[in-house]
């Protein structure tokens, strides 16, 4: 079938949109596609009652201080439950004698990693050796979305101030590695059989693949997660031909070299701190920033999620939090398994 641009929705449908947003609101949250993996929403409501406030309150300060922290809270909740399982990997510093995965090649960027240790060093003062690290990246991604969602800021969609309810019960694992980074991590180059053999490895269907990837409404890149598709393509195209061309030329504009990797690039230009549906929108029309977000036109059923979510914020939303519950389900370690580590960067 031929790729088809749709213009984007009419305005009416917005205000349409907003009533269905407070209808959304009443009906009651789906925990995820499958098993409940362990975890419950609220796992620390005696231990520890006040840790979801806790991580919301330094969230909420750090993105009020700089808009650009939620990418990157998202993105790390992303990499931990990539990289064996949702067990705070992502958090463990390099040793002597191992290189951990904030060390991989594919750690690019990922910063706001002081957000998560000023809100475990706040919760180790309230409530000691209780609070898994990888629990907190799980609870701030879901604020940092949260906050970044205006139907949700606005009150439009839950009365909580949060996008979905998130699980928890999980426990911090004691083993971070590289070289898993490398082997787990989806590449910005992957086509769209690699990707859904790389979710489908971790029991995330096709449709998370789709809602998971609107995650780039978020955020930046940097020149050398793009340059292979802005020059030297192939031997018959200088340019990914799969990329609008004048859109290639304005991001060639701004990445003279493949190693440039200083020039910030906003995934959705003039909204990168904000979560809604723009993303499908470019990707419909060309502009996704990697060959990974435009694999999802190649497919049916994630071709046909892009032009749905483009022309539903609201079914977006309400998918990408079921998503992130199936995300946040994978590998994890629960009961008397793995430990509750003092220091996110330091196995117990
Ligand atoms: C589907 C496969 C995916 C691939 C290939 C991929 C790849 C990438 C790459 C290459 C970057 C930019 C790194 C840089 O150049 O600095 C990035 C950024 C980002 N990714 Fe993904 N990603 C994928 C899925 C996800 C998922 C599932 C999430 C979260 C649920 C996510 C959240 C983010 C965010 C928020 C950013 C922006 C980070 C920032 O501004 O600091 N990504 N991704
Ligand atoms: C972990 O590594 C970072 C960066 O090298 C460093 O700033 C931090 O102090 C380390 N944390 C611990 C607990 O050693
Ligand atoms: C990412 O890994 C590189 C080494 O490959 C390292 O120099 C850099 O500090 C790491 N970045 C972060 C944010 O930890
Ligand atoms: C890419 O192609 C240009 C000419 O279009 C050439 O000057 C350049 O050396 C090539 N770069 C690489 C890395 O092959
Ligand atoms: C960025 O590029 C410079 C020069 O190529 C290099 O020295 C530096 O280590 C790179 N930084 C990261 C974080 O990769």
């Amino acid at each position: 079938m031929a790729v088809r641009v749709l213009l984007p929705p009419p305005r009416r449908w917005f205000l349409l949109s907003s009533l269905l947003l407070v209808v959304a609101a009443a009906v009651p949250v789906v925990h995820g596609y499958g098993g409940g993996g362990g975890l419950t929403v609220g796992f620390y409501k005696e231990s520890c009652p006040e840790a979801e406030k806790i991580v919301r309150k330094v969230v909420a300060a750090a993105v009020h201080d700089d808009p650009t922290t939620t990418a990157p809270l998202l993105r790390l909740h992303f990499h931990d439950c990539f990289v064996r399982g949702c067990e705070g990997s992502v958090l463990i510093n390099s040793t002597k004698k191992n290189t951990a995965e904030k060390d991989a090649k594919p750690n690019h960027t990922l910063d706001a990693y002081d957000v998560i240790d000023a809100i475990k060093e706040k919760l180790e003062h309230k409530c000691p050796a209780t609070v898994s690290c990888t629990d907190i990246l799980a609870i701030a991604a879901r604020d940092a979305v949260s906050l970044a969602t205006k139907a949700v800021r606005q009150g439009r969609w839950s009365k909580d101030g949060n996008l979905y309810e998130v699980e928890t019960g999980r426990r911090d694992g004691r083993v971070s590695s590289a070289k898993e980074a490398v082997t787990y991590l989806p590449d910005s180059f992957d086509g769209i059989r690699r990707l859904i053999t790389r979710f489908a490895s971790k029991g995330l269907s096709l449709k998370d693949l789709a809602v998971l990837s609107g995650a780039h409404a978020l955020g930046n890149t940097h020149c050398p997660s793009i340059a292979k598709r802005l020059r030297n393509f192939t031997a018959h195209h200088n340019t990914d031909p799969t990329l609008d061309a004048t859109y290639a030329a304005g991001l060639r504009r701004q990445c003279r070299s493949a190693k440039d990797n200083t020039t910030q690039l906003e995934m959705v230009p003039g909204s990168s701190t904000t979560f809604d549906a723009t993303y499908y929108g470019l990707v419909a029309e060309r502009k996704g920033m990697f060959h990974s977000d435009e694999a999802l036109l190649r497919n049916d059923v994630t071709r046909g999620l892009v032009y749905e979510y483009m022309r539903s914020e609201e079914s977006f939303l309400r998918d990408f939090g079921v998503s992130m519950v199936n995300m946040g389900r994978v590998g994890v370690l629960t009961g008397s398994q793995g430990e509750i580590r003092r220091t996110c960067a330091l196995v117990n």
